[in-house]
């Protein structure tokens, strides 16, 4: 199935892709500064989530507030993992060299992503996470960089879902930076400009 979505094309020479997955309620057009911040020559693939919840737009459907439908979890992670595949076809991007940058439920699905293929996203920024689903095998992630970006005292993704979540990404070999912040479920620019020094570094391999 097909998916909203922006693609730009980054400068020439510089092979990563940002695929940008926004929050519940948001669209493609939402986390577009947040790759200007994170690495301004990067392509960029900015997707919708296909799940309509009253209006909003969200990456898979849920049955209660942080209660996920695992099986349309599951879908909607494929359904995420093909159309990726399909735009590298289409825009001849470097599918081996995609990260994701996503904010709350577009985390979620990033993490989804993470936990059920392997070789799927070359890294992850995880910006307010969730465990995605618990009790599976997560694929080797031997070496993949994670940001994961969290909040104290966030009500909706507590400190616990992300303290859970790097033990899963780092038990199958996720090397995952872990960056604390006290002002709840927002997405604050502290921790875009540490996602920002991440990438360069554990990404890209940049010395400073
Ligand atoms: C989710 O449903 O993915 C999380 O609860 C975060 C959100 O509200 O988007």
């Amino acid at each position: 199935m097909t998916m909203e979505h922006i693609f730009e094309k980054g400068k020439e020479g510089n092979e990563w892709t940002l695929l940008l997955l926004h929050g519940t309620g948001g669209d493609e057009n939402d986390l577009m500064p947040l790759a200007g911040m994170i690495d301004p020559d990067a392509s960029v693939l900015s997707v919708r989530g296909n799940v309509n919840e009253n209006g909003m737009n969200r990456f898979f459907r849920r049955l209660a507030e942080g209660v996920f439908d695992e099986e349309d979890l599951i879908f909607r992670t494929k359904e995420l993992k093909d159309f990726l595949d399909d735009a590298a076809r289409k825009y001849g991007f470097d599918r081996s060299k995609v990260v994701a940058v996503g904010y709350s439920n577009g985390a979620n699905i990033a993490g989804s992503i993470l936990y059920h293929y392997e070789n799927a996203l070359n890294g992850a920024a995880l910006l307010h996470p969730m465990v995605p689903l618990r009790g599976i095998n997560l694929p080797s992630l031997k070496g993949i960089p994670v940001f994961i970006g969290a909040g104290k005292n966030d009500p909706i993704c507590s400190a616990q879902e992300a303290v859970d979540l790097e033990k899963d990404l780092s038990g199958v070999g996720a090397s995952v930076e872990v960056f604390w912040t006290n002002m709840g479920h927002q997405l604050t620019r502290e921790e875009v400009e540490q996602a920002s020094v991440w990438f360069k570094k554990k990404v890209k391999g940049e010395d400073s």
